[in-house]
């Protein structure tokens, strides 16, 4: 397979964050680490955790609040795709419950979760975009979010103290304008084992990690081939907030300097699914960035999964 090239626009962002902090400090009364061994292993501080919130609630904040700062007309989406490996229940989809949510529950729509672990904004996204770009729908709502900490072991320290809960959305429609987008999802099945969940997230961070530091190199050279830009082209990076040295890594590698990666992991920990599409609203909230300029997000995750995609704004 090759990168997929699509026509769309972006027309609004917005994000949602429990309000409860959970510091290193915090975590260092409950398992044997420290701030130190966190900060400089993976650079976060804090992560947010839901009190008595689930993963629909927050994806509707994150919609409520792209509402209050844009005022995108909600009643014109007709498609709405959630990213997310931790759905309130198993069934229906998270999809369903924001749309009932949202005042949208008996507007006939498309409506469904998508499950690539940390690559599923982008896989959400590129399945939006070709959505679109058959002509049939007309606004389409991208929405990542969990609640990671209801499936996390706080007494195992190799991951209770990377994951954090939040929710990130985007809504994209057809456009006659030049919007070229490119999206590469990809799946690695025979590295399911080193990072998986049941009732809780196991993961052999060694293994992920140099899978990573590999995969991120591989899908951006392969997709800004196809698209034919050079990484100059590129005015800003989001990649998936897991691990700060891994983008470190990658940025020395492929010698793109640091300052074009957008990294706030310090912030929110990793939240998988949601991670790209927070940093992305809080991009476009703080500096917005010139039209036509070229954005890059790159992903990783459990499946393997890995994927990245480029959308002009
Ligand atoms: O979003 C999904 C994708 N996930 C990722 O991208 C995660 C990728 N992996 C990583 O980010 C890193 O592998 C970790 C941050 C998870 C771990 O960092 P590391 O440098 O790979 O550490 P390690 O697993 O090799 O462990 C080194 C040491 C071990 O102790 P010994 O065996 O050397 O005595 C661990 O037991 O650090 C110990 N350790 C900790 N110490 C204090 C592991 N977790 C902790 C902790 N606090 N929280």
């Amino acid at each position: 397979m090759k990168p997929m090239q699509s026509n769309v626009q972006i027309v609004a962002t917005g994000h949602y964050v429990p309000e409860k902090i959970v510091s290193n400090i915090d975590l260092e009364k409950i398992v044997e680490t420290s701030d130190e061994w966190i900060y400089t292993r993976t650079g976060i501080k804090n992560r947010r955790h839901v009190e008595h919130m689930d993963t629909s609630d927050l994806a509707t904040k994150a919609v409520q609040n792209l509402v209050d700062s844009t005022h995108y007309d909600l009643s014109k989406v007709d498609l709405i795709i959630v990213a997310t490996f931790s759905p309130d229940l198993k069934s229906p989809a998270v999809a369903n419950m924001v749309q009932r949510k949202l005042g949208l529950g008996d507007k006939p729509m498309t409506a469904f979760d998508i499950n690539a672990a940390c690559t599923g904004f982008v896989y959400a996204l590129s399945v939006a975009s070709s959505m679109l770009q058959s002509g049939a729908y007309l606004s389409a709502l991208v929405i990542g979010a969990e609640v990671i900490s209801k499936v996390t072991d706080f007494s195992d320290r190799n991951t209770c103290v990377l994951f954090g809960d939040g929710a990130g959305c985007i809504v994209l429609e057809p456009t006659s304008q030049s919007k070229p987008a490119w999206f590469f999802p990809l799946a690695r099945g025979d590295y399911e084992q080193a990072l998986y969940v049941d009732q809780f997230v196991h993961m052999d961070g060694q293994k992920v990690y140099h899978f990573a530091v590999r995969a991120i190199e591989f899908v951006l050279e392969e997709i800004t081939k196809e698209a034919k830009l050079s990484y100059e082209d590129i005015t800003l990076f989001i990649p998936h907030q897991a691990n700060r040295r891994i983008v470190q890594n990658a940025s020395k590698t492929l010698q793109i300097p640091m300052e074009k990666f957008y990294m706030n992991i310090e912030h929110y920990g990793n939240t998988s699914a949601a991670s790209i599409a927070i940093a992305f609203d809080e991009v476009m909230k703080q500096t917005p960035l010139p039209a036509d300029s070229k954005i890059l997000f790159v992903a990783f995750g459990a499946g393997f999964t890995y994927g990245a995609c480029i959308l002009t704004i």
